[in-house]
């Protein structure tokens, strides 16, 4: 039995309380319909900048109108530190994955993303300091990385921040160092590569890349490709993600608490074998997709050429074992986006 399988019927033996930050995106989403699905107590808080309402409607369809029961929404906003403080309130463990997404965002309005993403960040820390909950994850990232070339990427060699959203992950790092000396908070950061799966959305000028290629060849939209397309990428589908989150937020060990760890699948594709793939699985679901062409086009600014991650920390100290491969995540994304689609 792996870590994560005795975790969740440990969990569902004696319920905890969980606040998921960032509840109506696609992360959190994601980590609320696990939850309930497992029996937990939920606070949820989100204020709709990137997320939906139809994230939520669609968990609750999913789990059921008797575990609906245990998740509380606030509509609120990580900038107001009472918002913070009114949902950290006797919850045991803090899954803080509200931030302003995307590099070209950050890049277009740095005040706004250093707003949500540090300062919003820094109050989340503060409110759940005080109420004191067990462990503060928080969404960290791969951008880190930064100028760092060495491939694959391990924890402690990071390089210079490449965008202002790069600056506020590595700030939020910093300051869950110094929560922890300073206040004896036990935080741990999760550096996500490329997550992908259901809920993410496909649309807008800062779409990732699966959502936006599964869009595109469901309604026989023309793909673009930055670049030569062997800029490459760990992908990482969600419920590996979600499966780092809830063991980070249990660990106990004090060699698992406030570190930082690499979450990803721990395998390279390229964006020329990503759109193969992703062909495939569309195919399935409309046959004329077979013969899709990709258009090559000049590649994006601040896009590292290459990313990998180098797992280990996270399977030694946590026991992450990610159970879908980017093949088996594709399958399962395919199957959603082409049911999900308008
Ligand atoms: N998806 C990835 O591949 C990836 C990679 C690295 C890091 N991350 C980080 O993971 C987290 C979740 O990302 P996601 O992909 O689910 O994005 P998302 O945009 O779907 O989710 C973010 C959620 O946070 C909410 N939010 C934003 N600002 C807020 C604020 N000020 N107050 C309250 N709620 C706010 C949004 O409305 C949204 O629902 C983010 O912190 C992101 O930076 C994601």
């Amino acid at each position: 039995m792996t870590r994560y399988t005795a975790l969740m019927q440990e969990l569902e033996a004696a319920p905890r309380t969980w606040l998921v930050t960032g509840v109506a995106g696609f992360i959190g989403s994601n980590l609320l319909e696990t939850l309930l699905l497992h029996g937990q107590k939920v606070v949820g808080l989100d204020n709709f900048a990137t997320g939906y309402q139809r994230n939520l409607d669609m968990v609750r369809e999913i789990v059921g109108a008797d575990l609906w029961r245990n998740f509380r929404f606030k509509e609120g906003d990580i900038r107001n530190l009472e918002h913070c403080r009114e949902v950290c309130e006797g919850v045991d463990h803090v899954l803080h994955q509200a931030a302003l997404g995307s590099v070209p965002r950050s890049i277009e309005d740095p005040i706004l993303a250093n707003e949500s993403n540090i300062s919003g960040f820094v109050n989340m820390m503060v409110a759940a300091r005080d109420a004191k909950v067990k462990t503060f994850v928080y969404a960290a990232s791969s951008s880190t990385y930064g100028d760092e070339p060495t491939l694959p990427k391990v924890e402690d060699k990071i390089g210079k921040p490449l965008s202002p959203y790069a600056v506020t992950k590595y700030v939020n790092e910093l300051y869950a160092d110094v929560f922890a000396t300073c206040y004896g908070m036990k935080a741990i950061g999760l550096r996500y590569f490329n997550v992908f799966g259901k809920r993410q959305d496909p649309f807008g000028a800062y779409a990732a890349v699966i959502p936006q290629w599964f869009a595109s060849l469901l309604r026989g939209e023309t793909v673009f490709i930055n670049g030569d397309g062997e800029t490459s990428r760990d992908f990482c589908y969600i419920d590996n993600c979600v499966q780092a989150n809830l063991l980070a937020a249990t660990a106990t060990d004090e060699a698992a608490l406030n570190t930082v760890y690499n979450v990803a699948f721990g395998e390279r594709t390229d964006l020329n074998q990503l759109f193969d793939l992703i062909r495939e699985e569309v195919s399935r679901h409309k046959p004329e997709a077979a013969t899709a062409k990709p258009e090559h086009r000049e590649f994006r600014f601040g896009d590292v050429r290459h990313s990998l991650a180098d797992i280990s920390r996270a399977h030694t100290r946590l026991g992450y074992e990610p159970a879908y491969s980017v093949r088996q995540g594709l399958r399962l994304s395919g199957d959603w986006y082409a049911a999900n689609l308008k």
